[in-house]
C-alpha cells in the first residue's frame, strides 16, 4: 500500500488491516508510519512501516524483498502514491515534471511489475489497484494538466497490463476518485471551497472512507472476474 502516510491511503490501510490483511504500509514519511502502525495494531490488525519513495531510482525491489521477509508474499498491491502539479503548464520546472511523472506514474509501473513478476514466479493470483482520478477523464483547466495527463497513463498502465497478466491470475483494476478531502486537497480548498464546492450537483466534497466499498470490491473474491476496469467514484461531480 503507497501513500500510506496520510489522506486516503492512512484510510485504505486501515480498512485493509480491519479486514484481515497484513498491510505494509509505505510513503517517504516515516514518522507518519509509525504512527499509523500503532493505530492499526491497537485495533488488532496486522501492520509494518516501510520508508520508501517511489520516484526513486532504484530501491523499489529491495522494499519488496523486505516486505515479503517481514509479512510474507505481497497478495494485493494498492499504488496510492501520487502528487498534484498543482502549477500551470507553463510553470513547471523540470524536477516538478520529473516529480509528478515519476510519483504518479513511473513508480506505479516499477512496483506493479516487480509484484507481478514474483505472483508469476510463485503460481499464485493477485489484486492490483491503482489509484487514478477523475483528472485522467476530464480537465478544464485550472492547475492540473501534467497530473491529468499521469493519470490517463495510469489508467491506460491498468488496461495493458490487466490484459498482460489476466493468464495468470492478476487482477488489474483502478479506482478514479472525484473530489475527496485530504492533504493533497486541503490547500485548493483553502483557496477555493465554497467555488468548487457549490458547482457540485450534491454540494459536497468525498470522505476517504467512500471509497472503502469500491477498494474492498476489488480486491475480495467478487471481482475474480472483473480486470482492466476502472470504478469512477464521484458522487457525480464531473462530467461524462
Ligand atoms: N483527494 C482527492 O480528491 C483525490 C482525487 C483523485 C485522486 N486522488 C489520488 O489519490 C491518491 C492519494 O491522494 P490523497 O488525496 O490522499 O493525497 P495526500 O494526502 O497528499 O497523500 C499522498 C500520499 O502519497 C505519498 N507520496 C507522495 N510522493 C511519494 C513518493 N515519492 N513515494 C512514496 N509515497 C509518496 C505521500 O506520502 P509521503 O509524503 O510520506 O511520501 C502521501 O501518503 C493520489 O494518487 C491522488 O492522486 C486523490
Amino acid at each position: 500500500m503507497t501513500g500510506a502516510s496520510s489522506g486516503l491511503g492512512w484510510r485504505f490501510a486501515r480498512i485493509l488491516a480491519a479486514c484481515g490483511a497484513k498491510v505494509a504500509i509505505a510513503a517517504r514519511r516515516a514518522q507518519r508510519l509509525d504512527q499509523l502502525t500503532a493505530e492499526i495494531r491497537a485495533e488488532g490488525g496486522v501492520a509494518e512501516p516501510f520508508a520508501l519513495d517511489v520516484a526513486a531510482v532504484g530501491g523499489i525491489a529491495a522494499v519488496v524483498d523486505e516486505i515479503e521477509r517481514r509479512l510474507g508474499p505481497v497478495s494485493i498491491l494498492v499504488n496510492n502514491a501520487g502528487v498534484p502539479d498543482a502549477q500551470h503548464a507553463t510553470a513547471l520546472t523540470l524536477e516538478k515534471i520529473d516529480q509528478v511523472i515519476d510519483t504518479n506514474m513511473r513508480g506505479a509501473f516499477i512496483l506493479s511489475t516487480e509484484v507481478a513478476r514474483r505472483l508469476i514466479a510463485a503460481k499464485t493470483p493477485g489484486r492490483i489497484v491503482n489509484i487514478a482520478s477523475m483528472a485522467a477523464f476530464e480537465y478544464s483547466g485550472g492547475a492540473a494538466a501534467l497530473y491529468s495527463v499521469t493519470k490517463s497513463a495510469l489508467v491506460r498502465m491498468t488496461e495493458t497490463l490487466a490484459v498482460e497478466w489476466a493468464k495468470f491470475g492478476i487482477n488489474v483494476n483502478g479506482i478514479a476518485p472525484g473530489v475527496f478531502a485530504s492533504e493533497m486537497t486541503d490547500g485548493m480548498f483553502a483557496r477555493m471551497s465554497d467555488q468548487m464546492v457549490s458547482a457540485f450537483p450534491r454540494k459536497r466534497i468525498g470522505r476517504p472512507e467512500q471509497l472503502d466499498g469500491a477498494l474492498m470490491f476489488l480486491v475480495s473474491p467478487s471481482s475474480d472476474f472483473v480486470t482492466g476496469t476502472i470504478i469512477k467514484v464521484d458522487d457525480g461531480q464531473g462530467s461524462r
